[in-house]
């Protein structure tokens, strides 16, 4: 049972609004296995040297629950979840998880954690569930157990992105079905090949936490936007109903960066089919400009690569992807030109913050 990790192309910050998202499946992935075991089942994280146990045989809800925001509030949510949705008990059974998805970096290693485990508990109890619906349930665990109030986007890619292509995902459609094990919305968009183009991942090393209040306020303000916009996915207010309705400083900000992420993700999506990266990379700088300005979600690690990549010949655009605040940064370059981006975003990464950021090849 294996799940990716993943970077968003377009479409930051607005799975929560309703908009449409790119994000790519990574080749870094977490992967679960699975022993027979007696009386209890515990999850094994690797990674961490640590385990968390439940008595196995017992019903799903009545499960002890991990203080929210721990590793160990994610495992008992999916599992919580996913056998109470299987319609069994606890198995027993000893479940290994390890991942080389960076923790923390924006890259989804919390989605990639959920779905596989989901699919290790499944295989304990002989069960199978839709993976959308796998999804839907790995997200309620994150809301439900975890205190993080994400949107659907990285659960979704987690379980229903594929190689090589990047996947449009309508948020709408999307979970209007989810529970029921339908992919209304979904949609798979081939990515150019390696010698045609190279997607850099650029870790900037500076971590952040979802739970920490910045995105649980934004996504508030969104809903608050919404409301007062009158429509229920801020996305799809009309743009000129921004002046007329009075919003706040900050619920302007969210509708006018919803609304423009939107038009420009499927703007993108269209671009990347056709091939023409030019265009999606001009796209990236855009969005990237509003989620620095408008959204307010960058910080000056991640704005120092996009500036220093933009200006290399050869690349197509550069944005922060995921969460912001910190995590990674993704620069789309044409595959000649990606070394010189490289060394170029390394050293004004070095000169102004003293330190080196990583950088990993996403495609
Ligand atoms: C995090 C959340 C996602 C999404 C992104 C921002 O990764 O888990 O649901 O909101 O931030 O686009």
């Amino acid at each position: 049972m294996q799940a990716p990790g993943r970077v968003n192309l377009i479409g930051e910050h607005i799975d929560y609004c309703g908009g449409h998202v790119l994000p790519v499946a990574l080749g870094l992935r977490c992967a679960a296995a699975v022993a027979a075991g007696a009386g209890m089942l515990r999850v094994h994280a690797v990674d961490l040297g640590d385990a968390w146990e439940c008595a196995a045989g017992v019903e799903p809800r009545s499960m002890p629950r991990p203080a929210p925001g721990t590793w160990r509030s994610y495992a008992a949510g999916v599992v919580s979840l996913i056998a109470e949705a299987a319609g069994g008990p606890i198995p027993a059974a000893d479940i290994f998880v390890a991942s080389d998805v960076p923790r923390g970096s924006g890259l989804s290693s919390s989605a990639a954690f959920e779905v596989s485990l989901a699919g290790a508990v499944l295989a304990a109890m002989g069960g199978a569930i839709a993976p959308s619906r796998v999804a839907a349930l790995c997200r309620r665990a994150e809301h439900e157990f975890a205190g993080v109030p994400c949107g659907i986007m990285d659960q979704a890619v987690a379980a229903l992105g594929r190689t090589g292509h990047a996947m449009l995902l309508d948020c709408v459609a999307f979970e209007a079905g989810a529970a029921a094990g339908h992919t209304d919305g979904v949609r798979h968009v081939p990515l150019p090949g390696a010698r045609e183009a190279t997607l850099l991942i650029v870790d900037t090393g500076v971590r952040h936490a979802l739970a920490g209040g910045e995105y649980a306020r934004r996504r508030a303000a969104c809903e608050s936007a919404a409301r007062k916009l009158g429509v229920t996915a801020l996305c799809r207010a009309p743009l000129d109903a921004i002046a007329r309705a009075r919003l706040t400083d900050e619920e302007t900000r969210c509708a006018t960066h919803a609304i423009g992420e939107d038009r420009r993700t499927l703007e993108a999506a269209a671009a990347l089919g056709a091939g023409e990266l030019s265009r999606l990379g001009v796209l990236m700088i855009e969005s990237h400009e509003s989620l620095r300005d408008v959204y307010r979600v960058s910080c000056p690690e991640l704005d120092s690569v996009v500036d220093a990549a933009r200006g290399v010949p050869g690349v197509f655009g550069a944005r922060m992807t995921g969460g912001g605040f910190g995590g990674c940064a993704i620069v789309l370059a044409r595959a000649g030109a990606a070394e010189a981006a490289i060394g170029v975003v390394i050293a004004a990464f070095r000169t102004r913050f003293s330190r080196d950021c990583a950088v990993l090849a996403g495609w």
